[in-house]
């Protein structure tokens, strides 16, 4: 009874009033419990609860009010761990296998500690965590040298000290380079000091800021505007563990669609029909390998979603089939807002089924965007997703093959939302301050799960607006990005800070959405869409042509030998996602990744390097430049172009090219390729040819399944790790898993930088023929070559 009493009293004090006008802190610890895998501790105003998620994943939740079960959009993980706390009068501690957690009592505070003792991160000391009425905040010492990365897609530098973001999704058309907030919400970053680095995601829909030593020099903090501190803290020995672990918490992509790999034309808009067939005839026509064609918002009959325009598409579905028989899947858009007009398919049914977001008196919301006034789908209700899952097979029946959602931040001509509309939050009622950074990702999760339902094969989803665990249902693209080398490079940035967040599958706008590009820019932008993941051309209503013949013969040559290098490399590309759907490894790579304590990395002059998988180095760079100082990292790099080999560790000078962006392989990698095609709908040569880089052992996975269907998820695929050993001067293709056969039935070995005549495979001894390659024109390697056959379970080549 008496300690009832005393927890009552506790929680009378955690729940006296948060004022505006003062900073109310956590307080002292009053009482702790541990149960059921958590530690509950009452302070002098608020309520803290720790779980053990993984030995890598920690929780933390801060409250007001005592805490009860959850909800979260992003995290798919359950909680699973034993706490066994050691208290003392000064402060309690546990352990899990990687992690020790070390609370102190007055006032309550938290620190990390590696099983060695190596401080990873601790509250700053006097600060801890903080209300200020009903934004909680929490301070984190800034350790001597410490760097950020990540917190998905956020402008400015690779290395975010110094800096401050607020996350709540906008409609940014044409923003500049340095602008925040964008489109979508991933409250989850890095820190990375002393050779050590850590995770921290704040799971809190609501507005959240984050300051990375900004106008301070004391602490890292993060905090949102309402509702709990609710975060998770991640830590690992390499980044790409803690990428990994973070993906285990919120989700991994499913494999895409092989299309979806391929180039991508679109602008808005093509209209009416025949336009859309003179796109995808001139690229056959030109020899302009492509998968894709996307519709813009000038299909739809008067912007009203789920109608075509009857002038323009008299005929959507021959049209589509049309596309389909030369190889050609369409995307098209759809917007959140349903035009409130009577008659309407989709106004009536959305009203009788009651489906709209509401204001408190129950008046359906009506804001304007393109249709005029609407009203929009509470995606945050089962009943708002069913019903638009329902609405999107009508364009699955036609013969769609992907929907772009777009405008779902949710915009309204970039005003502000009234906040007094209701959210369901899945039977959590809210309000618009925390509904809003999740409409987006829910409103591309109906539209994933009502396509590959109707389907039975995977879509092609790609959103503007997100949060995070965005991955499980979709790709991203960065907005209205601007035709100016600057927005480039930092449109490069921000795929690669979503890759350090868990999103594999991104794209912006290459050529930039509005304004026009130069021809140097636009080449150079076509150049670098090779190796991103999403390869999609789109410019604005008001902007020039821009396929890729807009800009004359020589650079149309420029795109098509790159666009012709993507689908080479598709064999790479695949795998690469793969690997993004077993471990959340992102397809493009910061080199934060790979090389996180080297200094180089985060220099102005290099934050833009990134790698397409494991083997290649990309070094993106303006289109005005003759020179450039590029960085290579530890290793030995050949150019992708011509085989020189360089070493790594440096910082060099090189001369640029109009016709080329400079691409390194790292010595060891391991690159599959196929020949020439000009849409995934055409089979390849049954070749395939892997190409092996000397100099470093390594293993890769090389996958292949179907490409469309989810058969791969029963075991319908073909995996097969491949190895190099320096040791034994050894090359083994292990027997491959999965109940398919490849498509490849020979296996071309190229071999660059060995210099061995005789090998033998599987033990038979094999001449290696001299032989003089090219990956793009006007550019020769030689290497050695040697042709097996693929259905030998393992093959070892020693040579
Ligand atoms: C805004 C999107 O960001 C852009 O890509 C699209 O072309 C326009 N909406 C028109 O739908």
């Amino acid at each position: 009874m008496r300690r009832f009493l005393l927890l009552c009293s506790f929680a009378v004090a955690a729940l006296a009033t948060r004022a505006q006008d003062q900073v109310l802190p956590v307080g002292d610890v009053k009482k702790v419990s541990a149960a059921n895998g958590r530690l509950d501790i009452a302070t002098t105003h608020a309520f803290v609860r720790l779980q053990v998620y993984s030995a890598s994943v920690v929780r933390v939740r801060i409250s007001g009010q005592p805490l009860g079960d959850d909800f979260s959009y992003a995290v798919t993980a359950k909680a699973s761990g034993k706490i066994t706390p050691v208290e003392t009068a000064q402060d309690i501690q546990f352990s899990t296998d990687s992690i020790r957690i070390h609370i102190g009592k007055k006032p309550f505070s938290v620190s990390f500690y590696t099983p060695d003792n190596r401080l990873i991160s601790e509250d700053e000391p006097g600060l801890t965590t903080s209300w200020i009425g009903s934004e909680v905040t929490a301070y984190k010492h800034l350790q001597e040298g410490e760097r950020f990365i990540g917190l998905g897609e956020k402008t400015g530098n690779l290395d975010r000290q110094g800096n401050a973001y607020t996350n709540w999704n906008s409609d940014v058309y044409g923003y500049n380079a340095a602008q925040d907030p964008l489109y979508s919400t991933i409250p989850f970053y890095m820190g990375l000091h002393h050779g050590l680095q850590y995770g921290i995601f704040l799971d809190n829909t609501a507005q959240t800021d984050f300051n990375f030593g900004a106008s301070n020099n004391r602490f890292s903090s993060f905090g949102a505007k309402s509702g709990e501190m609710n975060y998770y803290f991640l830590y690992n020995s390499s980044v790409a563990g803690i990428i990994e672990s973070y993906t285990w918490l919120t989700g991994r992509m499913p494999m895409p669609p092989m299309w979806a790999l391929g180039y991508q034309q679109n602008r808005y808009s093509y209209y009416p029909d025949t336009e859309v067939y003179r796109i995808a005839h001139t690229l056959r026509e030109k020899k302009i390998p492509a998968d894709g064609i996307t519709l813009d918002i000038h299909y739809m009959d008067a912007y009203k979603l789920f109608t075509w325009n009857k002038e323009r598409f008299p005929n959507p579905e021959k049209m589509l089939d049309s596309l389909a028989g030369m190889g050609f899947k369409t995307t098209v858009i759809v917007d959140p807002g349903i035009k409130t007009e009577k008659g309407y398919a989709a106004y009536e049914s959305g009203m009788q089924e009651n489906i709209f977001l509401k204001y408190a008196d129950g008046q359906p919301y009506t804001g304007q965007v393109w249709p005029g006034w609407c009203h929009f789908p509470d995606f945050t209700s089962e009943k708002g997703r069913s019903w638009w899952r329902q609405q999107v097979t009508k364009y699955t029946r036609q013969g769609v093959a992907g929907i772009w959602n777009d405008m779902n931040e949710i915009s309204t001509w970039g005003q502000k939302m009234p906040n007094n509309v209701l959210f369901d939050f899945d039977g959590h009622p809210t309000t618009h301050l925390k509904g809003h950074n999740v409409f987006g990702l829910e409103m591309a999760r109906s539209s994933y799960e009502g396509t590959r339902n109707d389907l039975q094969k995977r879509p092609f989803i790609l959103t503007r607006s997100g949060y995070a665990g965005l991955q499980r249902y979709t790709a991203i693209w960065t907005g209205d990005n601007r035709a100016e080398d600057d927005h480039m490079l930092a449109g490069v940035r921000l795929l690669n800070s979503l890759g350090l967040s868990g999103v594999a599958f991104t794209g912006m706008d290459i050529g930039g959405f509005t304004g026009n590009p130069s021809a140097a820019l636009y080449s150079r932008w076509m150049q670098l869409g090779a190796f991103i993941p999403y390869y999609r051309n789109h410019t604005a209503l008001d902007s020039k042509a821009a396929e890729p013949w807009s800009f004359g013969e020589t650079i149309q040559d420029i795109a098509r030998n790159y666009i012709n290098l993507r689908y080479h490399l598709l064999p790479y590309i695949y795998s690469t996602f793969y690997e993004a759907t077993q471990t959340g490894m992102p397809v493009v790579r910061s080199l934060a990744i790979d090389y996180t304590h080297d200094a180089n990395v985060y220099k102005p002059a290099y934050q833009n390097e990134f790698q397409l998988g494991q083997a290649f180095l990309v070094i993106p760079q303006e289109s005005v430049q003759q020179y450039a100082k590029v960085y290579l990292p530890a290793g030995q790099w050949y150019n992708l172009y011509n085989d020189v080999k360089e070493n790594g560790n440096t910082e060099k000078l090189i001369g640029l090219s109009a016709a080329t962006l400079p691409v390194y392989v790292k010595a060891g990698s391991i690159v599959p390729m196929q020949s020439l095609i000009q849409s995934t709908k055409e089979q390849p040569t049954d070749t395939l040819t892997l190409h092996i880089y000397n100099g470093g052992s390594n293993s890769f996975t090389y996958y292949e399944d179907d490409g469309e269907t989810y058969k791969y998820e029963q075991g319908y695929f073909y995996k097969r790790n491949i190895h190099i050993n320096t040791a034994n001067n050894s090359i083994v293709l292990d027997k491959p898993s999965g109940s398919n056969g490849s498509k490849f039935h020979q296996i071309q070995l190229v071999l660059h930088g060995f210099n061995n005549g005789s090998l033998q495979v599987n033990g038979k001894t094999y001449t290696a023929a001299n032989i003089t390659g090219s990956v793009m024109p006007g550019y020769t390697y030689t290497a050695q070559t040697v042709v097996l056959d693929n259905s030998n379970n393992t093959i070892t080549i020693n040579y």
